[in-house]
């Protein structure tokens, strides 16, 4: 199951990987063991101070691994239901290999995973999120577009009276391309890649007014906008599930997104898959999950807001938890999306989530990294459509109508009109990382 394209690598000098591995990752980890030392210096209790300066020491051995290039080495195991998983795959095909030359996918993965060993092996530190400070902390900076998006759409959706089903359906069209389109954006504000962001920074990424958006439009490099309006519009009481990417704001997007595909009716169930562990810095966990859905019905995070600002926010909170608790929006978290598997495996290596996505009619996945995991992180050409680049995912008997909603912060791109790609590399020197441009990607899947 692999494409005929070499997959990236971190000794590719000229990919992103090279300084992904080499430099950012130690960053990240840094920052991380930083995170550690601010928890453990507000700690009284001596037992679980030692037991977190151990925690410390597996970090900074992890660093030392990754700033020395070791070997790959098993997880130890800690009894999580994923061992298995990532030991077979290091065995069977990574045996020997090192962080910069095993592919860059699998070798970033890893590093996530061994940096959860560091708490998993603790006795009162297991669950601890390293990066639980930082995605809190960005969410309560994006007060501009978090209320821009309340103003809109926290009263209760309903089209104006005396439209006839056809201007219904052509209101519904607009609504979700524009909420598409906010869904998508909201993927800019990446803390993996944007460390130490101002706040004016955060309000430029997450800009959500219709000029803006307009404005982007043509920013998206390969668009299957239009199909994906049609096949969406045309559903009534649907499910449709999200792989989610990162906490905070575009969490956020998601829920104004996935409620008024509720409130139109198009969907009447929508089931969230985030992760397990704390992984890649700002992807959503269960923790994240009922955080932001907290802050919003209950929370002071915006000190600025107006009482007026701050009603509307919790109106959404209160509906969406509403949601939860009547099953029509479900989260879940299945161990394979916390492992070095891309999506070419998935139905071989997770049959049960497969199986589950098959009983979907759209299944949305959110973001840069799920894009490399369904392309297989490989030097693929441009113009490749996306049915062929996700191979097995839409292919496989069973396949789930796919969409990728992705802003572009990596190196493999595909879907693209013939030329698109190669005249960029010639203009735009890192435009496949700024996270400028993006692509929303549909696949018909093979459903029975
Ligand atoms: O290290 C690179 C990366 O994996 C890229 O996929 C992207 O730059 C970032 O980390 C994660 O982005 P996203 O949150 O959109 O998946
Ligand atoms: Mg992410």
């Amino acid at each position: 199951n692999a494409p005929p394209w070499p997959a990236y690598r971190g000794y590719h000098e000229y990919s992103f990987a090279h300084a992904t591995m080499s430099v950012r990752l130690p960053t990240i980890l840094g920052k991380g063991i930083a995170d550690v030392h601010q928890t453990l210096n507000q700690e009284s209790d001596e037992d679980r101070i030692t037991d977190l300066v151990s925690c410390i020491h597996r970090m900074e051995d992890l660093m030392d691994d990754l700033t020395e290039n070791s070997k790959l080495r098993p997880i130890v195991d800690d009894g999580a239901g994923d061992i298995p998983l990532w030991n077979k795959e290091i065995a069977k095909y990574f045996q020997g290999k090192d962080f910069m030359n095993a592919p860059w996918l699998f070798a970033e993965a890893y590093k996530y995973r061994r940096l959860r060993e560091c708490f998993s092996l603790s006795k009162y530190w297991v669950e601890y999120d390293v990066f639980f400070r930082q995605k809190c902390d960005t969410f309560a900076r994006s007060s501009t577009a978090v209320f821009e998006l309340a103003s809109r759409f926290a009263q209760p959706f309903k089209h104006e009276d005396g439209l006839t089903d056809e201007l219904k359906l052509k209101a519904n069209r607009l609504i979700f391309r524009e909420l598409t389109q906010v869904c998508l954006w909201g993927n800019s504000t990446d803390l993996s890649l944007l460390i130490d962001m101002s706040e004016e920074d955060i309000k430029k990424l997450q800009s959500t007014g219709g000029d803006h958006l307009a404005a982007t439009e043509k920013n998206i490099l390969g668009n299957h906008l239009e199909n994906l309006a049609d096949y969406v519009t045309s559903l009534k009481g649907g499910r449709i599930d999200f792989i989610l990417d990162n906490a905070g704001f575009e969490l956020y997007c998601d829920f104004v997104y996935a409620d008024w595909l509720i409130q139109s009716g198009i969907a009447t169930e929508i089931v969230f898959h985030g992760k397990k562990l704390p992984w890649f810095v700002s992807d959503v966990t269960r923790k994240d999950w009922d955080w932001l859905l907290n802050s919003c019905t209950y929370g002071y995070l915006f000190s600025e807001a107006s009482e007026a600002e701050m009603d509307l926010l919790r109106m959404m909170g209160r509906r969406w938890k509403q949601y939860e608790k009547e099953g029509k929006w479900k989260y879940e978290q299945h161990p394979f999306w916390c492992t070095g598997y891309t999506f070419w495996d998935l139905h071989s290596e997770a049959p049960d989530v497969f199986l589950e996505l098959h009983k979907s009619d759209l299944v949305i996945f959110k973001g840069d990294l799920n894009h490399r995991k369904l392309t297989y992180d490989c030097h693929v050409p441009y113009a490749t459509s996306f049915a062929e680049a996700i191979g097995p995912m839409a292919s496989q008997p069973g396949a789930p109508r796919v969409c990728s909603l992705r802003t572009i912060k990596s190196d493999v791109v595909c879907g693209l009109p013939a030329g698109v790609g190669e005249k960029l590399d010639e203009e735009e020197a890192g435009w496949k990382i700024s996270g400028k441009y993006a692509v929303i990607l549909l696949s018909e899947g093979r459903p029975d």
